[in-house]
């Protein structure tokens, strides 16, 4: 899998180091305040494993599932909610999770969505942001690492599904990339 890398972006030690960063300031920042957590499936889940354990607070832990993308590189814009229910979150303090802030439309419809459930406070932490223009302005509380606007996999992130449990992250060669993406 890792021939399949043009470059490594972060390798596994980088990636530790800054959660212990980011754990700690969220640990800090709900000393007094329980959290409830909602990760974003599929492409949260290593990253939401390795941060949770790096906090020390008691929390909640919910996952819901969305889909944008549907195989392509680009996002189509339309975000679909795949349950139908939603976690309880009423009067909640929720921290979102997610891999990536690329488009900024999965974020912004989730975000939407989780308040109309009425949380008492919502932030957004993400593992990777891109350095582009949002296509809806999305407000990140913690963000792991800044990226240039380029398509990576690993570390919970995938291409058509493949290459999420990469331990490290890095740039997928443009040549496997499908023709349309
Ligand atoms: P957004 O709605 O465009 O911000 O991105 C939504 C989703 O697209 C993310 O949660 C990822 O699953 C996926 N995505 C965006 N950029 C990348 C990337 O560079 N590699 C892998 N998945 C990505
Ligand atoms: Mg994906």
């Amino acid at each position: 899998m890792q021939q399949d890398l043009e470059r490594i972006l972060f390798d596994q030690a980088t990636i530790f180091r800054r959660l212990d960063e980011i754990a700690e300031q969220i640990s800090a920042d709900y000393r007094e305040r329980e959290l409830t957590v909602i990760a974003v499936l599929n492409g949260s889940l290593i990253f939401m494993a390795d941060l949770l354990r790096r906090i020390p607070l008691p929390l909640k832990l919910d996952c819901i599932s969305v889909a944008s993308y549907h195989g392509s590189t680009k996002t189509t814009g339309e975000v679909i909610f795949k349950q139908v229910a939603l976690p309880d979150i009423q009067s909640r303090h929720l921290l979102i999770l997610d891999d990536i802030l690329d488009s900024g439309l999965t974020l912004a419809a989730i975000r939407e969505k989780l308040e109309t459930a009425r949380p008492r406070s919502v932030r957004i932490c993400v593992l990777l942001r891109k350095r582009k223009l949002h296509a809806r302005p999305v407000e990140a509380d913690y963000v792991g690492f800044e990226i240039e606007d380029e398509f990576v996999v690993g570390y919970g992130l995938d291409y058509m599904e493949r290459y999420r449990n990469l331990p490290c992250i890095g740039v997928l060669r443009k040549e496997l990339l499908a023709p349309s993406a």
